[in-house]
């Protein structure tokens, strides 16, 4: 099937149409002409697998990466950041059914502060568009930046002299499975984690990263594909430090972090300049980046999170910027009286807010809410069951994740009298 793809969806495929059919396109722009000659069907949408560029699309941009088009990573690269900030643009607007600017993230390369490379009989890189299976190898990661091709060049050294097994994917055999990269932003610290199946490390593994500042190697002792394990030494600091602002965070391998640096500073303003009164609520709290940022700000902050090591990480966090907030673990389902707040942020996962936590905010009415989300679309379906007594006070997009087609967004909410 041969045509011009009209414009994107929302997950940033481009789309063909032919009479009734539509074919979803990764990595096209609105104007290229394709022909598509291989899809398949997947969740009631086909999706081209074999296809080429007949006629570049004058909206394109030469990417930047090498690795664009097979690499799963990034799906957007093609397009100039104004395009793929209007595409977001777009897409909010669209969702929300309200006209929502999207801020820039202030680096579009560089930008990531972690990556989670695959080390397998395959290839050592990121996965191959639409496989499990199949690794694209790579030298260096330009979206997280320079210090990737230093640490692969570590790690290709490491495995030439010791000629440790690398992972079977599928087979689950091997024992080098993943590294993953965190990087300091602001700080210039370098957190490097090897994730193996059980076994023996050599013990001059970490003199290959003796530029890092701290150094770890986990254990996966399950057959599930992830890149976590259990600690089983680490070399040089514990933490890495990531200063955003005038506040400094602390990063754990197992623990989260915003992924884009610059961009979270941003974020953090704008939750910030939504916040009214002095006590505040920060529900799904993680490692407590708003909550700790808020109260540097005089905010009287209480955070709910359930996941226990986020909620020590959150506390510590507090403690070295000596700040008034308490962070506890808990459920979105069991939060006690919501009333007692003057402002309440919510920053939940993916799937958006439990039914149980919209009826009790719709019993309790605190005055404001300031919703972060991640997903649009859920972001969306919870403003439909708040708008029952709150008014959408404003909207503003944030691209936390240049290059792909996620966007997050910023709500603030007033309880209407
Ligand atoms: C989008 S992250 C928020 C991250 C946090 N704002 C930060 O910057 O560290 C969502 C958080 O919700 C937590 N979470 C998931 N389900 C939850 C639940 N049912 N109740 C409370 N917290 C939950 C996750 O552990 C995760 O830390």
């Amino acid at each position: 099937m041969r045509g011009v793809v009209e414009r994107l969806d929302f997950d940033g495929m481009g789309i063909l149409r032919k009479g009734r059919r539509e074919i979803r396109v990764p990595f096209t722009a609105p104007g290229d002409v394709v022909e598509v000659v291989k899809w398949r069907r997947k969740k009631r949408k086909l999706i081209a697998l074999d296809f080429r560029i007949i006629e570049p699309s004058p909206e394109r941009t030469e990417p930047l990466c090498p690795h664009f088009g097979t690499c799963g990573g990034c799906l957007l690269q093609h397009l100039p950041y104004e395009k793929q900030l209007e595409f977001k643009a777009e897409k909010l607007s669209a969702l929300l059914g309200m006209d929502v600017e999207v801020r820039p993230s202030p680096r579009v390369y560089g930008h990531r502060n972690r990556i989670d490379v695959v080390i397998s009989t395959n290839g050592i890189g990121f996965r191959r568009r639409g496989t499990w299976w199949d690794v694209v190898d790579i030298e260096m990661c330009p979206v997280f930046g320079e210090t990737s091709a230093r640490v692969l060049r570590s790690l290709r050294e490491f495995i030439e002299d010791h000629k440790p097994s690398l992972y079977k994917i599928g087979k689950n055999e091997g024992f080098l499975r993943y590294i993953v990269m965190r990087e300091g932003k602001f700080t210039g610290e370098l957190m490097i984690n090897l994730i193996t199946s059980e076994g023996d490390l050599p013990e001059s593994f970490p003199e290959y990263f003796d530029y890092a500042t701290s150094i770890y190697w986990s254990v996966n002792r399950t057959k599930s594909d992830v890149s976590q394990g259990d600690v089983e030494r680490f070399w040089k600091s514990e933490f890495i430090r990531e200063r955003l602002g005038d506040v400094t965070y602390l990063i754990h391998p197992n623990s989260f972090f915003q992924t884009n640096s610059h961009a979270a500073v941003l974020l953090l303003e704008e939750v910030s300049k939504r916040v009214e009164g002095e006590r505040v609520l920060d529900l799904y709290s993680g490692v407590g980046t708003f909550g700790v940022w808020l109260a540097r700000r005089g905010f009287k902050v209480e955070g709910i999170e359930l996941n226990p090591f986020a909620v020590e990480m959150a506390n510590k966090n507090a403690e070295i910027n000596g700040v008034n907030a308490k962070f506890r673990v808990g459920t979105d389902r069991e939060v006690e009286n919501l009333s007692g707040y003057d402002t309440v942020v919510l920053d939940p996962p993916r799937s958006g807010l439990h039914p149980k936590l919209i009826r009790k905010i719709l019993k309790d009415r605190p005055e404001n809410i300031v919703y972060v989300s991640c997903n649009p679309r859920t972001l969306a379906d919870n403003l439909g069951h708040l708008g029952e007594v709150y008014s959408v006070e404003d909207a503003v997009g944030l691209d936390m994740f240049p290059h792909t087609p996620h966007v997050e967004t910023v709500v603030k909410l007033k309880l209407r009298v």
